[in-house]
């Protein structure tokens, strides 16, 4: 019995400290664009290439969106007598190779060549598939594709598991020859890549970072209801992510501006009469705020799925915040990674009745004891959401007895808060409301007062990745 336990708890322990990837990918939570929610599966070169534009023309490059990810529809299919993937012509005239090349050529002001490509598969015999399109999966021709990839000079790999077993340790496997035959290219191309493991379930959080940096969470975080969801299943999934290895919650929404409406705009992507299945895709845009907001505290990887060169002002206002990046893009060294739930129960949205339920706060903590909380409604109507004494104890520092604070949203100082601490956000919108603010030490227990404006380091950890938020 003992020696049964002893292995248990070995095995455990396997699972939670097994190693990440180690291939110098993805130290800070990706960020960029993802193809997916924007064409469904009818991206074009041509759009790649624009958004890639967009992404340096709004300053979104440049504030660290450099990952232009072509998710499924981009392959057409595989030769059947020399076994290779080939992209489809008419999408992709120029080819797979000359575009990853025009992307790695394109200079962001002040940043240079920074631009990355990313491609899709799926493990099993086939990808997901729609109506209008079905692409060959990579079962069975794992190093080949891996080959072709690298060759064809992608960063970035999503892998998905439709057509394939759902049986965990085969999905394991299977994953596992992926991530090695990736390893394996880096001896011709030079260039690691970003793996990104989307078997979609939260089951792989605790084997993720031995297969990939990130792994998807959940189902397809489509609506709002989807992605509430999302957010429900990461709560418990906080001690799996760290720097090489994240929790994958799923893409940034946009609103469906400039994506599926093809009849009506040149510059859209697809028919939604053709394309059923997205008849219930997109966010409002204080949604997508919410979303975002909570992207950042749960330092998930920040790819928005929406064509940024005609989604409006709002929008670019929301996933351009450098504050919130910022709270994305720094951790507290030794962790935790990834922030954590408060306060409050399960997010409930229904998308059909637009009925929902629960409020949230969440808490990441960032360097030199500052920490950032998200207040987050999605009550049939608008509500007070309280961090209280006992929700603030799992941030604050013992000896810590005043905060400066500010308004991520608002961008404004608010105000100090002093001990017992405690903070009521006052009513925050219904159905995806969303408030979130940036606390700042400026005194502690000895008094040693700390300016504002010098940095705090009197005895506290001031290190992170990144810097001082
Ligand atoms: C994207 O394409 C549209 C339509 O041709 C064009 O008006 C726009 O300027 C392009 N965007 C960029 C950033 O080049
Ligand atoms: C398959 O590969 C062969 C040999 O390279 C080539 O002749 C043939 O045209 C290819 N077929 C397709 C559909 O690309
Ligand atoms: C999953 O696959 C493994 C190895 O192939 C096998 O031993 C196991 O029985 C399978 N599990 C289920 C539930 O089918
Ligand atoms: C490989 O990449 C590294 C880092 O980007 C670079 O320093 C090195 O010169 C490259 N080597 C070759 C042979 O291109
Ligand atoms: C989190 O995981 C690390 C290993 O990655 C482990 O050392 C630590 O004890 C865990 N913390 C909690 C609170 O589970
Ligand atoms: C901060 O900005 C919000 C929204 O613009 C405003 O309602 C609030 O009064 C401002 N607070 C302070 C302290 O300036």
């Amino acid at each position: 019995m003992v020696r049964l336990l002893a292995a248990l708890f070995a095995w455990l322990n396997t699972l939670h400290v097994a190693r990440a990837l180690e291939n110098g990918q993805g130290l800070m939570p990706p960020m960029g664009y993802s193809s997916r929610s924007d064409c469904s599966t009818e991206v074009t070169e041509w759009r790649i290439k624009n958004v890639t534009l967009s992404l340096i023309e709004t300053g979104l490059a440049a504030k660290g969106y450099v990952y232009v990810n072509i998710d499924e529809g981009w392959l057409a299919g595989r030769n059947v007598t020399t076994g290779k993937i080939y992209a489809n012509p008419h999408k992709f005239p120029s080819g797979i190779k000359a575009l990853a090349d025009w992307v790695h050529d394109q200079v962001v002001p002040g940043k240079g060549n920074i631009m990355k490509i990313g491609l899709y598969t799926s493990r099993g015999t086939c990808q997901c598939s729609t109506n209008t399109y079905h692409g060959p999966g990579s079962q069975w021709h794992v190093s080949e594709d891996a080959h072709w990839l690298g060759y064809a000079g992608m960063d970035y790999l999503k892998e998905e598991s439709c057509c394939s077993s759902q049986n965990h340790s085969v999905a394991i496997r299977e994953y596992e020859n992926m991530r090695d035959a990736l390893d394996a290219t880096t001896r011709f191309t030079n260039r690691s890549v970003f793996f990104s493991v989307c078997g979609r379930g939260s089951w792989y959080a605790p084997v993720g970072a031995s297969l990939g940096n990130s792994w998807c969470v959940a189902k397809h975080g489509s609506h709002w209801g989807a992605l509430s969801n999302s957010i429900n299943e990461n709560a418990a999934l906080w001690n799996f992510s760290r720097p090489g290895a994240w929790n994958d919650p799923d893409l940034l929404q946009g609103t469906g501006v400039g994506s599926n409406d093809l009849p009506q705009n040149p510059r859209g992507c697809y028919d939604p009469r053709q394309a059923p299945h997205t008849h219930d895709w997109y966010v409002t845009e204080e949604q997508s705020r919410a979303q975002f907001s909570m992207w950042a505290v749960m330092s998930a990887p920040l790819l928005i799925s929406a064509d940024v060169g005609q989604v409006s002002q709002y929008s670019l206002e929301t996933w351009g915040n450098e504050e919130v990046i910022a709270v994305s893009q720094s951790f507290v060294r030794g962790g935790p990674y990834q922030g954590q739930r408060l306060f409050g129960e399960d997010l409930k949205f229904d998308k059909r009745s637009a009925k929902g339920k629960g409020v949230n706060v969440w808490g990441k903590k960032l360097p030199c004891g500052s920490f950032a909380l998200v207040f987050i409604n999605n009550n049939n109507e608008a509500s007070d959401v309280l961090c209280d004494m006992w929700c603030f104890e799992q941030m604050v520092e013992a000896d810590v007895t005043q905060y400066s604070m500010r308004d991520l949203w608002a961008r404004n100082n608010t105000g100090t808060l002093k001990k017992p601490f405690s903070y009521t956000a006052l009513q925050v919108p219904k159905h995806g409301g969303v408030v979130m603010l940036r606390f700042k030490v400026i005194s502690t227990w000895p008094v040693r007062e700390v300016s504002p404006h010098t940095k705090y380091r009197i005895g506290r950890r001031c290190d992170s990745t990144v810097g001082e938020v």
